[in-house]
């Protein structure tokens, strides 16, 4: 499938079980498949917006016992690289209509990602799963089952958003780490959305214009919760609600959609 903007970027996917995929990813899949944990890694397992970026700097900084030198060592791309890396799944979940709206604007700026159209068009895109990576509701409800099987933490981003020190603290202790009160604020100041934006290793800043255009939009965009309101009409928040009801049945997921 290749799909192509007005502004002639165009994208090869490829759809693999129903999910679809850069071509870059097509090539390792089987690879990405046959992957086996050792019983110490750690997976960062986050929907594309969630806070990927942030929570793999929270779980940097434990591990270093809050030294910002040692985590100034290298980009967060190559301290925690996609897939091949490794610990106990950690999955972060973020609620679906700022995702949407983090995913809209990332695709704007992401050349290696198909454009996203008008807002309404990728209302209609992302609610039928059909962006990279595949549906939001697929990934959420599959991590949020199987977190009682396996030694899974599942944290989400209002909640760290909410009481940072709290969930950090949930994230140490899951890593098996007992770091000081003093550490742990320093770790709260230094995985501020002001920081991470400021900071080279986390805002994507060394990436190439042709790849990410920050001035079309930041990469470390917003941060906030509730984003949706400044772009979801009455009418498509309606229509979201019933699909997100009909999606997530079964689950005691609530994401307090009036956020
Ligand atoms: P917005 O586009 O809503 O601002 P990912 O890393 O999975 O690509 O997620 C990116 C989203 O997480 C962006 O959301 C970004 O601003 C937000 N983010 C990154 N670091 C953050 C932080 N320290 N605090 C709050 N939000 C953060």
């Amino acid at each position: 499938m290749a799909l192509t903007s007005e502004l002639g970027k165009q994208i090869k996917l490829k759809e693999v079980e129903g999910t679809l995929l850069q071509l870059a990813t097509v090539d390792n899949w089987s690879q990405i498949q046959s992957f086996e944990a050792k019983p110490d890694d750690l997976l960062i397992c986050t929907y594309p917006k969630a806070g990927t970026t942030w929570i793999q700097e929270i779980v940097d900084m434990i591990e270093h016992n809050g030294d910002v030198e040692k985590c100034q060592r290298a980009i967060i791309q190559q301290r925690h690289p996609f897939i091949e890396w490794a610990r106990p799944p950690q999955p972060s979940a973020r609620n679906a209509k700022d995702c949407m709206v983090s995913y809209y604007h990332f695709q704007r700026m992401n050349h290696k990602l198909p454009d996203p159209g008008t807002w309404e068009e990728y209302f209609e895109t992302f609610i039928n799963g059909k962006v990279v990576w595949g549906s939001w509701f697929d990934h959420v409800k599959g991590w949020w089952e199987m977190k009682d099987r396996y030694q899974i933490l599942f944290l989400f981003y209002e909640d760290i958003k909410r009481d940072p020190k709290h969930e950090i603290q949930k994230v140490m202790k899951f890593m098996g780490k007992n770091l000081d009160e003093t550490v742990l604020d320093k770790i709260v100041q230094e995985t501020s959305f002001e920081k991470m934006k400021e900071n080279p290793m986390t805002n994507r800043s060394t990436v190439s214009k042709s790849i990410m255009d920050q001035s079309i939009s930041p990469f470390m965009r917003k941060g906030t919760v509730g984003d949706w309101k400044n772009h979801f009409t009455v009418a498509q928040n309606e229509r979201f609600d019933e699909i997100y009801r009909k999606k997530m049945e079964g689950t005691s997921i609530n994401f307090c959609m009036e956020l």
